[in-house]
């Protein structure tokens, strides 16, 4: 058979673009107290005073971007009854940022017009905070409200999460001029708990923590969006309680909700049914599933990916389940070869036992009696080492490691 018409007849979905990821709900469900903590810190603002410094954190997919849209826009509004205020709010997602310094180059950007940018290199880092402040202190607004999503992807390299909410304190543009307030959103608790002393200072005036959904929760969520998305009756009654029964269990997540829900009635779709039945949820749900843990594994730091290529080469060696002195010994190699930072083998003790925390490695005790001590096994949890193999080649950093194959280590 060869090819046949696009047709746009759809039995199934009215409007799919209602379950993407960049559909902007009318209003968050479930979140009453968090959207309550959050409005309350930006209260100052509407008063005129000076903002509070807000730093948002939870798992992937629990609402921080989309709440923070819908606030923004709200004080927006809200803010054109009163005279005298105006609030700028810069939004930037850090995804791709991996330094302070790039961040403060794009924030400059984000005042300058198409044909005045900074280059993202060449510039010492002062001369980029100067500009940064002069933008800030000519700009056109009593605030200027800084909102610094997936902001992890900085690292430890966080000197911008201390001068940026410091710029009123610190004179660097005085407050009578522009006042500045920063909203840090991060998914990564390590990132959250590793804050040096100073950014927890200067950043977090206020901490809200967005936990995962429960399954009672993300039922709700999956019917609002389930009413515009689908055509009229052809969800079976149980679909949304079963998409959210699994995303509940797994991780609480919304948008794995909303995709689980979408991959099942594009299942129903491609077989030109009529209605979307359990079974097609429960087939999209390893699918769903498999996709979360491959992104997942893609956004571990380079070490972490380090550690996971020592123990998918012990695995070709037959040599899993691996002490951690062995696993390290094959991670020291690898590094060199990549000409990463070598890490002690207690950090990279720690990266296994994050690793262990998402589920991707199994981890067992061994007692050797009363004296021999105790030590324990790693080996890969519920992913397969093909997958991990895979996802390890795409990474850029790990290039020349599948390049050059050593077979044994
Ligand atoms: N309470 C809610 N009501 C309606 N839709 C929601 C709710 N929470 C999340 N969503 C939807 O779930 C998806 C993921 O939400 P969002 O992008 O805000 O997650 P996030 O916490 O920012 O995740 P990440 O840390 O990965 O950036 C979006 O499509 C969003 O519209
Ligand atoms: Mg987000």
């Amino acid at each position: 058979m060869g090819l046949e018409p696009f047709s746009a007849e759809d039995p199934i979905f009215e409007d799919e673009d209602v379950l993407r990821d960049s559909h902007k709900p009318e209003d968050l469900l479930e979140r009453d107290r968090e959207l309550e903590e959050y409005q309350s810190a930006l209260k100052p603002v509407i008063k005129g005073a000076r903002p509070r410094n807000i730093f948002l954190y939870g798992q992937t997919g629990v609402g921080k971007t989309v709440a923070t849209q819908l606030i923004m826009d709200r004080l927006q509004e809200d803010q054109e009854g009163y005279d005298n205020l105006y609030v700028r709010v810069v939004h930037v997602v850090c995804k791709n940022l991996n330094s302070s310094y790039q961040v403060a180059v794009k924030l400059v950007n984000e005042f300058r017009g198409p044909n005045n940018k900074v280059p993202t290199t060449g510039y010492p880092p002062d001369t980029i905070y100067e500009f940064l402040w002069e933008h800030l202190k000519d700009v056109d607004a009593t605030h200027v409200l800084f909102v610094l999503d997936e902001v992890d992807a900085i690292g430890d390299d966080d000197d911008i999460l201390y001068e940026l909410p410091r710029a009123n304190d610190n004179g660097n543009v005085p407050a009578d001029e522009t006042k500045v307030g920063v909203i840090g959103i991060s998914n990564k608790f390590t990132f959250r708990d590793n804050l040096s002393a100073r950014v927890k200072d200067s950043l977090c005036d206020e901490e809200i923590h967005f936990p995962p959904y429960d399954a009672n929760q993300l039922r709700n969520i999956l019917q609002q969006r389930a009413e515009n998305a689908f055509v009229d009756g052809v969800l079976e009654d149980d679909i949304v309680p079963l998409a959210a029964a699994f995303a509940g269990q797994e991780s609480g997540s919304a948008r794995q909700a909303l995709k689980l829900l979408f991959k099942a009635g594009d299942i129903a779709r491609s077989r030109d049914l009529e209605k979307v039945k359990e079974e097609h949820v429960r087939e999209a749900e390893p699918k769903i599933k498999e996709s979360q843990v491959r992104n997942e594994l893609e956004s571990v730091p380079t070490q972490s990916h380090l550690t996971l290529y020592a123990l998918l080469m012990l695995e070709r060696q037959e040599d899993l389940p691996a002490k951690s002195s062995d696993i390290y010994e094959v991670y020291e190699i690898a590094a060199k070869r990549i000409d990463a930072d070598v890490k002690t083998d207690r950090t990279i003790r720690d990266r296994l036992s994050q690793l262990k925390l998402k589920g991707f490695l199994d981890v067992d005790e061994h007692n050797e009696g009363p004296k021999g001590g105790s030590y324990y096994l790693y080996e890969f949890g519920d992913i397969r080492p093909d997958m991990v193999e895979e996802v390890l080649r795409d990474v850029d950093r790990l290039e020349d490691l599948f390049q050059k194959e050593i077979t044994s280590y």
